[in-house]
């Protein structure tokens, strides 16, 4: 069932290209620039009608659940909110009519995730699941759900079914602009992209061997830095913890522009920073925050777009991504930073399927 692969988190990471297009395949409408689901159960109008919407999650899926904002934000301009379940379920969440609740998980069972929906139907809200389990229970709570479509994942850290989280929300997104504000064209120019990010991300895969060296070079590292702006910023987040899963290693993320109010204070020569850095709206203040991690000695390994070698001599490593639009960068640029991850486990010996005291669903509190 491996195929070529010696772990179903390589494998898992390798599928990804496959599994964005097992996500798009039918919904994509290029003709109307338009989205189409299969089970959301809620009327045009009532889509329109929504006010607010309230995204909730544990773990990868909540960082997924911040990219959502961004884009929903941006596309569907509706006000989105993001809380852990586990703290949304315990506080008093002010729920309205006109609100949508989103539930993300990837194997529709985590018991926080759950509660918290079950906590919003009580409210009288309606609750729209994103899940990859076919059947799940949280699939089956909610009033409508987005299958991720990813296949099943085995692997203990998320990877295939973050990438599908963040595309269907893009889609979901999509979907909300235009039965509001978004053009035809802009509908169809944004499909279209999207529709390349497989191969894209093909690109980027191919790329093992130097992920590798860089693995080698920062495997004995004790502490790393990952920083990202905008949709970047879960990102950081996002290969923060994969990094801690698996290899072990204390990391953090933060939005690059945090880094002095107080982080800064951590770096010296032994504090590997990882930047995500694509040519975006945002990419000058990300370059500032490099040049102040090299003042201080810090070594810098940078995620940038193709081509650009702007930074290239204030740079220790360099990983690079295809152009993309700025909204859907993180499906690229998450991925080196999974492969860098999985590889500087492999290089300490660890088993990246099963990491300690993790498991795959959590259905304890
Ligand atoms: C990270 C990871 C966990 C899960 C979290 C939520 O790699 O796998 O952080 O994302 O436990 O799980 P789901 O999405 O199944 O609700």
């Amino acid at each position: 069932e491996l195929g070529k692969h010696e772990t179903y988190m390589e494998k898992e990471i390798f599928e990804q290209p496959e599994a964005i297009r097992n996500a798009l395949r039918g919904r994509v409408v290029i003709e109307e620039g338009m989205v189409k689901f299969g089970g959301l159960n809620m009327t045009e109008e009532e889509i329109r009608r929504i006010s607010r919407i309230v995204i909730t999650a544990c773990g990868t899926s909540w960082h997924a659940a911040l990219i959502g904002k961004y884009l929903i934000e941006r596309f569907g301009e509706i006000p989105v909110e993001v809380d852990y379940a586990s703290e949304f379920r315990y506080r008093n969440p002010i729920l309205k009519e006109g609100d949508l609740v989103i539930v993300i998980s990837q194997s529709g069972e985590t018991a926080d995730t759950l509660e918290a929906l079950r906590e919003a139907k009580r409210k009288g809200v309606r609750v729209l699941g994103l899940t990859n389990v076919v059947g799940s229970t949280i699939a089956r709570e909610s009033d409508g759900g987005i299958y991720l479509h990813a296949g099943p994942e085995i692997g203990v850290a998320s990877t295939k079914a973050f990438t599908n989280q963040v595309v269907s929300l893009i889609l979901f997104a999509i979907y909300l602009g235009r039965l509001k504000n978004m053009s035809l064209y802009e509908g169809q120019r944004l499909l279209k992209e999207l529709s390349l990010v497989p191969e894209k991300i093909q690109q980027i895969l191919e790329q093992q061997d130097t992920i590798k060296k860089i693995a080698e070079k920062y495997h004995e590292a004790k502490n790393f830095l990952y920083l990202g702006r905008g949709v970047n910023y879960p990102v950081a987040l996002e290969g923060a913890l994969k990094l801690k899963e698996i290899s072990y290693i204390h990391a953090e993320g933060y939005p690059a522009a945090e880094m002095k109010h107080g982080p800064i204070a951590l770096i010296d020569e032994f504090m590997p920073v990882v930047f995500i850095a694509p040519r975006d709206a945002l990419y000058e203040k990300v370059v500032s925050n490099i040049h102040e991690v090299k003042a201080r000695h810090g070594k810098v390994i940078a995620i940038l777009s193709d081509k650009d070698d702007h930074v290239l001599r204030y740079v220790d490593d360099a990983l690079y991504i295809p152009q993309t639009m700025e909204e859907f960068s993180p499906l690229l640029t998450v991925v080196p930073l999974q492969m860098m991850a999985y590889h500087i486990a492999r290089i300490k010996g660890l088993d990246v399927d099963k990491p300690r005291n993790l498991a795959k669903s959590v259905t304890v509190e």
